[in-house]
């Protein structure tokens, strides 16, 4: 895949807490269908490098709702960027109890993130899509499995992760069923994404503790297993 944006954000490298999400981002978003100027939230945003990159990239208003990290550093950073609380606003909270109106955002966008709370059969439906205008979109990635093996884990995975850990990812026909249940929603791709072996080697290469716990499993091959999986939905 051929980024023209996510090298201008190597600087930040320090903020990824995944694969990095630049990239993967870059790739989610190519071709979308968000207005400039429009309102976002970007869902599982945390320490906010996803964010500072829609606002400047795509001329969004974004919303960074996160429930690790600390809004009031995310607002430094963000202030470290150049940008100020008109254009991002920083929001502590729950994905499961959004504190927003009803019907106030153009779209969301959630990376390496939904996978932590969008597992259940009502979350979009009843959680998130409330929040979403009518003809509104909801850009998802979320690190996945290429096909579900969760009743016979490899040994590979299981150098870094507990099958409690692995049991957050799942293959595309799982986020197709599970989403095919929402009403109120078309369906507009559900895909392997390109960026996941550039986003897996750039994190496996930074030293964020996370990151080196992360190298056991892929550099004995579990990365074979493993892909990324990016969903675009539309509410109706
Ligand atoms: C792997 S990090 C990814 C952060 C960011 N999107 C990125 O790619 O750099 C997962 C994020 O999901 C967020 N998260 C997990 N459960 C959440 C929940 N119930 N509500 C809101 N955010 C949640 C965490 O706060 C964390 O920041």
């Amino acid at each position: 895949m051929k980024y023209k944006l996510a090298h201008k954000y190597d600087k930040y490298m320090d903020k990824m807490m995944g694969p990095n999400p630049i990239k993967l981002q870059e790739e989610l978003l190519e071709g979308h269908n968000i207005p400039k100027g429009a309102t976002v939230m970007d869902l599982g945003s945390g320490q906010g490098l996803t964010s500072v990159f829609l606002v400047k990239e795509y001329g969004f208003r974004v919303f960074a709702t996160d429930l690790w990290s600390d809004p009031t550093d995310n607002m430094e950073f963000f202030r470290s960027t150049g940008l100020d609380t008109d254009k991002i606003i920083p929001i502590h909270a729950d994905a499961n109890d959004l504190p927003y109106a009803k019907d106030f955002f153009d779209a969301v966008v959630s990376t390496d993130s939904y996978n932590y709370f969008g597992r259940e059969k009502d979350y979009l439906g009843q959680k998130l899509l409330p929040y979403v205008k009518r003809g509104g979109y909801i850009y998802i990635s979320v690190p996945g499995m290429k096909k579900d093996c969760h009743d016979n884990l490899p040994k590979e995975l299981l150098l870094s992760w507990t099958p409690e850990q692995m049991d957050y990812i799942h293959d595309a026909l799982y986020w197709e069923r599970l989403i095919r249940q929402t009403e109120g929603v078309d369906i507009l791709s559900i895909h392997e994404m390109e960026s996941n072996e550039e986003a897996w080697a750039d994190w496996l290469a930074c030293d964020n503790e996370y990151a080196v716990e992360d190298r056991a499993a892929m550099e004995a091959g579990g990365g074979r297993y493993m892909n990324f999986i990016g969903m675009i939905i539309k509410r109706q």
